[in-house]
């Protein structure tokens, strides 16, 4: 049996191991085994490439794992957990950027070859290069060292139809004469310069939105590289991420009520300040105290986290205060929205880190028919998923957004500290209701504060 065999058979059971680690991650129950599969998966694919023969520098390929996973290990040790999404699209802009690399060196050693390859040499640096330079200005956007506004300029569109109408044709001149180096590097070199204005003219709110289409494209081109250097491990791994990236994209949009088009065509995302209605309003606060003699007779509490109760990192002191709920004999559920917080899953993370039940979280669909029967909804640092205005302001940005309805609950606190917007910088008409009760202050330490009466009554 030679050793190519052996290595192409190894990368279909990495294939086979990568399919099932997705699978298995589509379930926090399963989740833990769906990185091992994964990495599993990884691990037999990076020792059959080693062995299959075809390396032409051990050395360097040391020296790229060394300062590669020293640089990942270092950036991942830093980087909290609200920071995820720019870490994110920084690790798709790097493994863009390989994968334009390792066509680009199949091109510079063994020339374009066939038809079929010049295409997908093309499109691995036409779809590399910009999904590496796009990834950055998420990245930056994102982490706050670019602008999070739109950045726009006169004769914005006709820069990037000028870019595609060129890099397209220089392409066909390309796939027709693939022996010309310097329409090579000038594909590469637009791409480049199309990725950034690509993305500057989407805002920061629309970000993570991108970098998971980026995250798509970064698959899309480790498959088309695969194609060039005939490796069926890259062509089915990349066509999983792309498929993947994609319906996380879809999904993501589905809960904004936005279309993909808009996202990345509409040259907007900016964060709208919408004008706050003539009168003035006020909203009515609430003491802990006064809050823990409500929750102490409530017989359901449904807790609706958003992204400062990641802030806060108040998970583990919410799960104390559902346990002391429960112990009063009240029924306790957490109310996810598929968007809340600033990225996928992001409270499914939180609060299975602080042991949380499964069986406690309820998905958006689920709990909202059971709202108008909830004695008292706790909005824990959520704010425009909680926000009516989605349901009836049509002049709202958010209008058609589907939201947690927490308003429809017999009474509700929201624990946040001050009357401050969320990420979509509008106003939250929810805070004004009648049955609703604001408790300022920090999440965690208002959480711990409430925790902190039911110990005493309990003495
Ligand atoms: P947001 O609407 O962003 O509101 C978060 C609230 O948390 C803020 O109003 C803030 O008010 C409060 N807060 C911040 N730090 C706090 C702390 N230490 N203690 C207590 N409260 C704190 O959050 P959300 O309701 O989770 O909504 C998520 C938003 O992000 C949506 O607009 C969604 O479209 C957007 N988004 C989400 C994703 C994903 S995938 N999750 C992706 C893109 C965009 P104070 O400053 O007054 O405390």
């Amino acid at each position: 049996m030679s050793m190519e065999f052996l290595a192409n058979f190894v990368y279909i059971l990495s294939s086979v191991l990568f399919a099932f680690g997705l699978k298995f991650l589509g379930s926090p129950v399963t989740a833990r085994w769906g990185n091992i599969l994964s990495a599993l998966g990884m691990l037999l694919a990076v020792v059959a490439t080693l062995v299959s023969g075809h390396i032409v520098s051990f050395q360097w390929i040391l020296i790229g794992i060394i300062v590669g996973a020293t640089l990942g290990a270092l950036v991942a040790l830093k980087a909290a957990m609200t920071q995820m999404p720019q870490m994110i699209a920084l690790l798709h802009g790097c493994g863009a950027l390989a994968s334009v690399f390792v066509a680009w060196s199949a091109y510079h050693v063994h020339g374009a070859g066939d038809l079929t390859n010049t295409i997908t040499l093309y499109l691995s640096i036409v779809i590399g290069g910009l999904t590496f330079t796009g990834s950055g200005i998420a990245w930056g956007k994102l982490s706050e060292n670019l602008p999070g506004k739109p950045i726009l300029f006169a004769g914005q569109r006709l820069v990037n139809m000028g870019l595609i109408v060129s890099i397209f044709i220089l392409g066909v001149f390309f796939i027709l004469n693939p022996a010309q180096y310097h329409l090579f590097l000038t594909i590469l070199v637009l791409s480049l310069f199309f990725g950034i204005f690509l993305i500057i003219p989407i805002g920061g709110a629309d970000m993570p939105v991108v970098i998971s289409v980026l995250n798509s494209y970064s698959g899309v081109v480790a498959c088309t590289t695969g194609f060039v250097i005939h490796n069926t491990l890259l062509i089915v791994v990349g066509s999983i991420v792309g498929a993947n990236g994609m319906i996380l994209s879809i999904i993501m949009c589905k809960a904004m009520n936005r279309s993909i088009t808009n996202v990345l065509f509409g040259g907007f995302g900016a964060v709208i300040q919408r004008q706050g209605p003539g009168e003035k309003r006020q909203a009515k606060s609430i003491s802990v105290e006064d809050a823990f003699l409500i929750l102490e007779n409530a017989k359901s509490v449904v807790i609706i986290p958003g992204y400062g109760l990641a802030v806060a990192q108040a998970q583990y002191a919410v799960r104390e205060l559902g346990e002391f709920l429960e112990k009063n004999g009240c029924d306790v559920k957490y109310a996810i929205h598929p968007v809340a917080g600033r990225m996928p899953g992001h409270m499914n993370v939180l609060l299975a880190e602080a042991n949380v039940s499964y069986d406690q979280l309820m998905e958006m669909d689920a709990i909202n028919p059971l709202m108008d029967n909830v004695d008292v909804a706790i909005v824990i640092g959520a704010n425009d998923v909680v926000n009516p205005a989605a349901r009836h302001d049509k002049s709202s940005p958010i209008y058609g957004m589907p939201i947690i309805n927490a308003d429809k609950a017999k009474t509700v606190f929201v624990i946040k500290r001050s009357m401050a917007t969320g990420f979509a910088g509008i106003e939250n008409d929810l805070f004004y209701d009648d049955n609703c009760r604001m408790i300022f202050g920090d999440a965690k330490q208002t959480v711990q504060a409430l925790v902190a009466e039911f110990k005493t009554s309990q003495h």
